[in-house]
């Protein structure tokens, strides 16, 4: 009998796959949309230690084959947040991990402990989101993204996860460093810098003009860094994500070294792509007899 389970880390999770933070709200309110139980886990959009406003409309545009946005990770603050959302996270059928973002180390440690005392299951550290006005990009940098995890890991005991970019020039020194500070596990990736003009008006697509880009030609891009990272670090536990739409993206994370794969943009397009996904992965483990997602994982091989 074919199963889905997978373990991530200290994380044992039903299905491999992961709602992506910032695609899917709180999560709370999306559990009246999609079925929540296809996934292991769904990562609620990325909360700050104090209110975060976001930036200018337009803030989403298509772009090609994907989709560019400039949100700005607007969002409540954490003590709006914990009080909003936390009382609610035992409502949906799917462990909602909290996503941390802030300016500094001390920042995100506020934001971990607030998430923690929630009751979150486990935090995901958003390092590698491009579009803050006045921040930095923590994942370039081996050691601003290693003195953030040990910031973090000093205030919780919960499962951490660190997402990092795909912008990195060295991804893989990047993932040994928040390994080494203590992260159980990586994402890779977040999203590639963008920017796209309409050539009626010239204007930019979004008002930032300069903003996230994901989606599907995301895909090869992530997977190069799984690969790596992979390779590498071979004890370091890795979330695939960038443009996964179907049970053979899901299929080609694995065997390039992850455990799991998150869903990102392609809920814009489907927000029940969740349950398509799954089905397809089921199917196609199931005609080659693929009895569990172990045997897929980094099961890459040689030409
Ligand atoms: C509109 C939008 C908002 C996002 N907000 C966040 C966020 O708050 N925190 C975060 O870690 N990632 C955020 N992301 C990045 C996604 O979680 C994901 O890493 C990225 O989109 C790549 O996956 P995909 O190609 O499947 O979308 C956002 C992505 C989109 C499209």
């Amino acid at each position: 009998m074919t199963s889905v389970a997978t373990v991530v880390g200290p994380v044992s999770l039903r299905t491999p796959l992961i709602a992506a933070s910032g695609t899917v709200g709180s999560v709370i309110d999306f559990a009246s949309t999609a079925d929540l139980t296809v996934y292991g886990a769904a990562v609620a959009k990325s909360v700050a230690p104090e209110p975060w406003p976001g930036r200018s409309a337009p803030r989403i545009a298509p772009a090609g084959a994907g989709m560019l946005n400039s949100i700005g990770i607007q969002n409540p603050g954490i003590e709006a947040w914990a009080a909003e959302v936390g009382p609610r996270l035992g409502t949906v059928p799917t462990p909602v991990w909290g996503s941390a973002v802030a300016h500094d180390a001390e920042g995100f440690a506020v934001v971990a402990k607030g998430l923690d005392a929630a009751g979150v299951p486990a935090v995901e550290v958003n390092l590698s989101c491009p579009n803050i006005e006045d921040g930095r990009l923590f994942a370039l940098d081996p050691d601003d993204s290693a003195s953030v995890v040990a910031a973090v890991r000093s205030v919780t005991s919960l499962p951490v996860g660190v997402k990092l970019s795909p912008n990195a020039e060295r991804i893989t020194d990047v993932a040994a460093a928040v390994a080494a500070a203590g992260a159980d596990w990586v994402v890779l990736t977040n999203t590639v810098w963008g920017a796209g003009f309409d050539t009626e008006t010239r204007r930019p697509s979004l008002a930032a003009v300069s903003g996230c880009y994901s989606g599907a030609p995301l895909k090869p891009i992530a997977i190069r860094c799984v690969w790596e990272v992979a390779r590498a670090l071979p004890g370091l536990p890795i979330i695939g994500c960038g443009g996964v739409m179907d049970g053979r993206d899901v299929v080609e994370y694995l065997i390039a070294g992850a455990s799991a794969v998150q869903l990102g943009t392609v809920h814009f397009r489907e927000p029940r792509a969740g349950r398509r996904i799954l089905h397809q992965l089921t199917r196609f483990m199931d005609k080659r007899r693929i009895e569990g997602i172990a045997e897929l994982v980094g099961s890459a091989e040689p030409w």
